[in-house]
């Protein structure tokens, strides 16, 4: 049978004719000529002629996208410019950070950067090594090159969108062009997002009169569009941790009613949730708006209560002209006042005459949480399985609790409902070909590693596994105990290694373990172990890292540098994964 191959100078974009290539170019003759007769047919009754250009037809103008992502909300807005680019008549390709080689930016005429920032200020941690070349590396002018920055970010912290503006300003210093302002987006990054979208494309695209001929097609959308919000109801919900633990850890199982969500090990859940009523109510009191019920409501589901950022702190003092506030903005000690501080604190410590609207602007809207799945559908059909550490502290003299994390912990029971969505994370997935992996989940970040051992289990995954686990105590904090235990037994689980911290007058964490096992670390990962970590960003990851370097370097005897490049080798080939927060 003969196999039909679309030529490169079809007029679709390189992703569509591999798509193409993928249905039409194994299809039988019958099945390639019901494809043209009903094309034919659509054409007839939709009476659209669609005007197909000669091959010599103008080339559309390449457009390269670049993305920084840790959580993929990036790499989806690329792709998201990629499509409407497509129908400007351009022909993009998205290029993940991680990949990019800066050689070959100067050679780019039209450049997109959509870049996150992660930890405090910093790069999407898969991204650093390539942002750190990208920022500092002499690889050329960009003289003339024409560009465009999307900055994702949070407004809760201090260094909102650094990244994507410090991309920005150096793209500017190497000769750029700026084609449109960059947008500093917050978590409801959507509809801003698609603004500058179009913005961006249409100040990039080539003008009408010179566009080669592309017919858009969506044929990547199917695959690409992500389920809905689903509900989900709670058949188990059990704190994990002992009843003398200073930890609450919950063991959360949902079982889907309707639609079950396709996600994969290393995935996780966007949960949707409810503020505190009694926060609300105690929020309210000191706006004076305690009978407005409609804002009660309001408040509770849609807008986020807590965070104080510097442009809520703004808002604020723009909208009521509070005279102490706008002194601590022109005095500079705003960034200073705010930290650790939420709304309540602002409200309580600077009454004034506050009205509903007040309230809208200096909240944003409430963001769903992310939590790793830790279970696999391989033995989990319809059920996806979360562990949710409660966030408890007390700053500036007020006791705190995270919304989402007590939201579960103390305010929803089994046979409730609540509301979920995939977020989907490729770059965090256990490996098909049979190799060993090491992963590295002290706290909630062996989640995705319950997912993964369960997942090569019901797989019958060939390599080995090596598990490190570590918390505060052994017989308050071993999350997950006896099925680890079990899995060792049954030989799903080669080796696991724990550190518990507070059992010992000296504090032993998983990078200490690292250090132990380093021989057989560097062995693992010198036969082509995958290595895992998830869990805490601030710390943990950073300093296991930190101890695979000095692993490297003594087990092979190298220096510092050689050993730091060893592990950034590790990183390139995408054996070093990481999901941290
Ligand atoms: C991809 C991904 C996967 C995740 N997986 C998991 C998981 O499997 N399990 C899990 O439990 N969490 C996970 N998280 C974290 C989770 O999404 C939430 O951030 C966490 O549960 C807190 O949410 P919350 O609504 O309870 O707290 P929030 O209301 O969001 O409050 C948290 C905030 O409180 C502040 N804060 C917390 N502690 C202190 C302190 N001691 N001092 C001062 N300020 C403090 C910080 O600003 C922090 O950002 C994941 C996050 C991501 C991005
Ligand atoms: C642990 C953590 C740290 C973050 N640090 C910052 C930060 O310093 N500055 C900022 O603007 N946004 C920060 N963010 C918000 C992310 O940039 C935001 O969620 C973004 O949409 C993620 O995009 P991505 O999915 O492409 O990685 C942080 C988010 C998390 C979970």
């Amino acid at each position: 049978m003969a196999v039909v191959q679309i030529p490169k100078t079809a007029p679709f974009g390189d992703e569509d004719i591999a798509l193409l290539n993928q249905v039409v170019g194994g299809a039988t003759p019958t099945q390639r000529a019901w494809l043209a007769g009903f094309l034919a047919g659509v054409e007839s009754v939709s009476g659209e002629v669609v005007e197909v250009a000669a091959p010599a037809a103008a080339a559309a103008q390449p457009l390269t996208i670049v993305f920084a992502t840790e959580s993929g909300n990036s790499e989806r807005l690329a792709n998201d410019i990629a499509r409407t680019a497509r129908k400007s008549g351009l022909k993009p390709s998205v290029v993940d950070l991680a990949d990019l080689d800066m050689a070959t930016l100067k050679a780019a005429r039209r450049l997109v950067f959509v870049a996150a920032t992660w930890g405090e200020g910093e790069p999407p941690s898969r991204v650093a090594v390539k942002y750190n070349e990208l920022m500092t590396a002499d690889f050329g002018r960009l003289d003339g090159v024409e560009y465009a920055v999307l900055a994702l970010g949070d407004t809760a912290y201090a260094e909102f969108c650094a990244i994507g503006r410090k991309i920005d300003e150096r793209l500017a210093a190497l000769g750029g062009k700026r084609v449109v302002d960059r947008v500093d987006c917050d978590l409801d990054f959507e509809k801003p997002a698609a603004a500058w979208t179009e913005k961006a494309v249409k100040a990039l695209a080539p003008p009408e009169a010179e566009r080669g001929k592309i017919i858009p097609v969506e044929f990547g959308k199917a695959a690409a569009v992500k389920p809905d919000i689903v509900e989900a109801e709670i058949v188990e919900l059990t704190n994990l941790n002992s009843s003398r633990s200073d930890k609450e850890t919950v063991h959360l199982a949902l079982r889907f009613t309707d639609t079950v969500l396709p996600y994969e090990p290393g995935d996780s859940l966007d949960l949707y949730v409810e503020n505190d009523p009694a926060e609300v109510d105690e929020l309210l009191k000191a706006a004076g708006l305690s009978d407005d019920k409609a804002l009660r409501d309001e408040l509770i589901s849609q807008r986020d209560i807590h965070t104080l950022s510097l442009k809520s702190f703004e808002t604020y003092a723009t909208a009521t002209g509070h005279q102490y506030v706008k002194a601590l903005i022109d005095s500079g000690e705003a960034r200073d006042w705010i930290q650790d501080r939420q709304l309540i604190d602002l409200v309580s410590n600077f009454p004034i005459t506050l009205t509903a609207e007040h309230l809208r602007a200096v909240t944003r809207t409430l963001a769903p949480r992310a939590y790793s799945v830790a279970s696999s559908r391989r033995e989990n059909e319809d059920e996806a399985h979360l562990l949710i550490s409660a966030v408890r502290y007390e700053t500036h003299g007020r006791a705190r609790k995270g919304v989402a994390s007590n939201y579960i912990a103390l305010r929803r029971k089994r046979g409730d409902k609540v509301r979920v969505k995939v977020r989907v994370n490729k770059h965090f997935r256990p490996p098909t070909d049979g190799r060993d992996i090491i992963m590295v989940g002290p706290g909630t970040g062996i989640a995705p590693f319950r997912a993964f051992v369960q997942e090569r289990r019901a797989a019958g995954a060939k390599g080995r596994s090596w598990l490190f686990f570590g918390d505060r105590h052994f017989t308050h904090d071993f999350l997950y105990q006896l099925e680890w235990q079990e899995a060792l037994k049954e030989g799903d689980l080669t080796r696991m290694d724990v550190a518990f911290s507070r059992d010992q007058p000296e504090k032993v964490y998983v990078q200490d373990r690292i250090w132990e096992r380093r021989r057989d670390i560097v062995e693992w990962l010198d036969g082509g172990a995958n290595f895992y970590v998830c869990g805490d960003a601030k710390a943990m990851a950073k300093d296991v890292r930190a101890a695979l370097v000095r692993a490297y370097q003594d087990v092979k005897a190298l220096s510092a540098e050689a050993a730091e490049a060893a592990v950034a080798q590790i990183e390139r080939d995408k054996r070093y994964l990481t999901d941290t927060y």
